[in-house]
């Protein structure tokens, strides 16, 4: 049989997909100083960005990149590089391999742009990702179809994941907030037929998801609502509200207000669900969170976070009972919350 069934662990095209930033990593912080300033002291995020005047929020992406490739190391709040740093990448060691990095830095797309954004904190021109266009509140119909195309790959397993967690069994209706391509609604509609399932996101976002939708011979179960989730109200009368990879594209600050609007849709016991990759709680990787963490420090304004910081937020917002468990969907971990 030439093609098989799609599975929830395609955590290799992940690993493959996400290598590209290993090199970027390591030259960037070559060229600014990191290696050589963590190889003299043990520093703290915000120590090392004074230092070599670099962007506190994103350096602590790259740090976080850096540890998870045994780099440098994080001990009660200070990063300090490892041996093979010290060796290999301090420009006055013996073994330095700048001569080499230096040539590597030209032939990679990706260190002039994180070079960029760790000096400025600004998201560098170019990246090419599909935040700008849904920041402006609004979407063209071809960008809503090329954006849904990239998103429906690297979500159809992650979905998989999410539709398979018993709790389905005891939610009546749930609302897929900036759904994209709808993949994680239709999955969980396919898997559990009692649901009724909402899919929010921009007009022709909404419009191009009906499309996957019908595809999927769903048409008569699932409905769209298309708005903008930061200026319209939200339909009210679903049991949850789920979010994948909504939250990594925004700031926590933002997220503090999605999390009030979402509370404030849903009835008493509802419940918040958030699908994200997680940092670890001190922010040191693992590699599939920090290098994905890398990719929205690019392309969007955002970045992965860590359990205790979507707690704050959920918690901010007056939910209760925050807990993750990964689904078995790759990499992802599903985060949930009550309304009390
Ligand atoms: C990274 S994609 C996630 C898509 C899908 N949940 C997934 O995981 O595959 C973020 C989604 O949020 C939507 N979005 C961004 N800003 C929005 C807004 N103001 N109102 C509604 N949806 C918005 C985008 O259009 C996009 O579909």
């Amino acid at each position: 049989m030439s093609h098989l069934p799609p599975t929830s662990d395609d955590r290799l095209i992940w690993d493959i997909w996400e290598a590209q930033f290993r090199l970027p990593a390591a030259t960037v912080a070559d060229e600014t100083g990191v290696f050589r300033a963590l190889s003299d002291a043990a520093l703290t995020t915000g120590e090392l960005a004074q230092a070599l005047s670099l962007d506190p929020h994103a350096l602590g992406i790259l740090l976080g990149a850096l540890a998870s490739s045994d780099l440098v190391e994080k001990r009660e709040g200070r990063w300090r590089a490892l041996p093979a740093a010290r060796t290999w990448l301090h420009p006055d060691a013996e073994g330095y391999w700048g001569g080499f990095l230096a040539g590597m830095r030209e032939r990679n797309a990706f260190h002039g742009q994180l070079l960029e954004a760790v000096r400025t904190g600004k998201r560098p021109a170019g990246h090419g990702s599909g935040a700008p266009e849904w920041e402006r509140g609004e979407m063209s119909a071809e960008a809503a179809r090329r954006i849904a195309a990239f998103m429906h790959a690297h979500s159809q397993a992650p979905a998989l994941g999410v539709a398979a967690q018993p709790g389905w069994a005891r939610c009546g209706s749930v609302m897929d907030i900036g759904c994209g391509s709808g993949v994680y609604g239709i999955e969980i509609a396919k898997a559990h037929a009692h649901m009724k399932v909402t899919l929010l996101d921009l007009p022709a976002m909404t419009q191009e998801a009906s499309l996957y939708v019908d595809r999927a011979g769903l048409g008569g179960r699932m409905s769209t609502h298309g708005c903008n989730m930061f200026e319209d109200p939200w339909p009210t009368g679903h049991d949850a509200h789920f979010f994948s990879n909504v939250f990594h594209d925004w700031s926590m600050e933002t997220n503090r207000l999605l999390a009030r609007k979402s509370f404030t849709a849903l009835p008493s016991r509802g419940r918040i669900f958030l699908n994200e990759i997680l940092m670890d709680d001190d922010g040191t990787g693992p590699w599939h969170a920090a290098a994905f963490s890398v990719l929205m420090l690019l392309g969007t304004l955002g970045k992965q976070y860590s359990l205790p910081e979507l707690r704050d937020t959920l918690e901010s917002a007056g939910f209760t009972d925050v807990e993750a468990i990964r689904t078995g969907g790759g990499y992802y971990s599903l985060v949930s919350a009550v309304k009390p």
